[in-house]
């Protein structure tokens, strides 16, 4: 059976991004046909400052929202990164596989360091490459993502035929980006042409998978829109990222498609439309607030959790890891 690999960032709260992009097709590929290995990457995170009882607590609220959307922990392989040493071990031949060149052109770099390189660490340089080993210490085939992350897992695929190449083999699979439905790229609720993202300053950029109720109504009533009225076909939201943006996201959030919500909602005003999102936003997200703050009442069934899936997660990267460092040429 293909294997799934993809993994999130315990760095401040889930958004609907992360939402809409990575989580809710989790829960759905596990359902199907793959066998599924989610991750939460502490070490990651570390790339940029966090505190550590803040990461800690981070880790388990992202462990309560992987469940909280549908992945179950019996079905699905759960854990965090650092609970599993093979990510890092590869990771390290795979600093010497990718190149300077290649980690250069990385967008999610150059826009995490901004203007002063020389004090990024060394680690949010070289992510990347820890990034391809969580894929490929599982032999993972397929990697779903949002649109963000195109870049990264085609890095990993490079790193992977660049290693296969380099000793002749073919012992790593050429994984695959999984970049699906109608939100694979949200937009802040402020600004059009931005990734809704946990880091924007501004909260009202962004909805929180915890947020109640009343903060999601008020932070769709204060989108920004613009003054036209829904078009009834997609083509009529060119040049309008905004609108496009909260349509988007009632299709994803509703299971349908863009084209569907505007055959039903067309000439519609912002001011009709909004209630109506936010209404559907809040049934959605609520239960999984809730559920969220369940499970976040006990912790340490939480670390259990994360303990059984690492144990389970090494069994399958320990053989992979030992063959990889045997091809290298590592004695032992
Ligand atoms: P992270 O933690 O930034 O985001 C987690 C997932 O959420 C998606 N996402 C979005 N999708 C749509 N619209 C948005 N506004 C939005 N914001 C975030 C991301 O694309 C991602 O799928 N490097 C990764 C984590 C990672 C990983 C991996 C992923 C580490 N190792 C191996 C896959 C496979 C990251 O920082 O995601």
């Amino acid at each position: 059976t293909p294997r799934v690999f993809s993994g999130i960032q315990p760095s401040g709260h889930l958004t609907l991004g992360n939402y809409l992009g990575a989580l809710k097709r989790f829960g759905e590929m596990q359902e199907e046909d793959y066998e599924t290995i989610y991750c939460i990457v502490d070490l990651h995170a570390i790339t940029v400052w966090q505190e550590p009882e803040k990461l800690r607590e981070a880790t388990r609220m992202l462990a309560a929202g992987f469940i909280a959307t549908g992945v179950d922990p019996s079905k699905s392989i759960l854990f965090n990164q650092s609970g599993v040493p093979e990510h890092t071990q590869l990771a390290w031949i795979f600093n010497c596989v990718a190149r300077m060149g290649w980690l250069n052109r990385m967008t999610q770099f150059k826009d995490k360091s901004g203007k002063n390189r020389d004090s990024a660490s060394t680690g949010l340089f070289v992510y990347p490459n820890l990034m391809s080993a969580d894929i490929l210490v599982y032999h993972a085939t397929h990697v779903p993502v949002g649109e963000d992350q195109k870049q990264h897992v085609e890095l990993a695929r490079d790193t992977a035929i660049k290693f296969n190449t380099d000793y002749g083999t073919d012992f790593f699979p050429i994984p695959e980006p999984v970049i699906e439905g109608s939100a694979t790229r949200v937009m802040s609720l402020r600004d059009g042409t931005k990734k809704m993202s946990k880091s924007d300053p501004s909260d009202m950029s962004r909805i929180n998978l915890t947020d109640d109720a009343d903060a999601i109504a008020q932070k769709i009533r204060k989108a920004k829109t613009d003054p036209e009225a829904l078009p009834s076909e997609p083509g009529g939201l060119d040049g309008r990222a905004e609108a496009k943006n909260l349509v988007n996201i009632y299709a994803a959030l509703a299971d349908v498609t863009p084209a569907a919500v505007l055959a039903e909602m067309g000439g519609l005003q912002f001011s009709e439309f909004k209630p109506k999102l936010a209404e559907l936003a809040v049934a959605r997200l609520s239960p999984i607030s809730t559920e969220m703050a369940r499970l976040m009442q006990d912790p340490a069934e939480i670390d259990r959790i994360l303990a059984a899936g690492s144990a389970r997660a090494r069994e399958v990267a320990q053989p992979i890891l030992k063959r990889a460092y045997d091809i290298v040429g590592m004695v032992g």
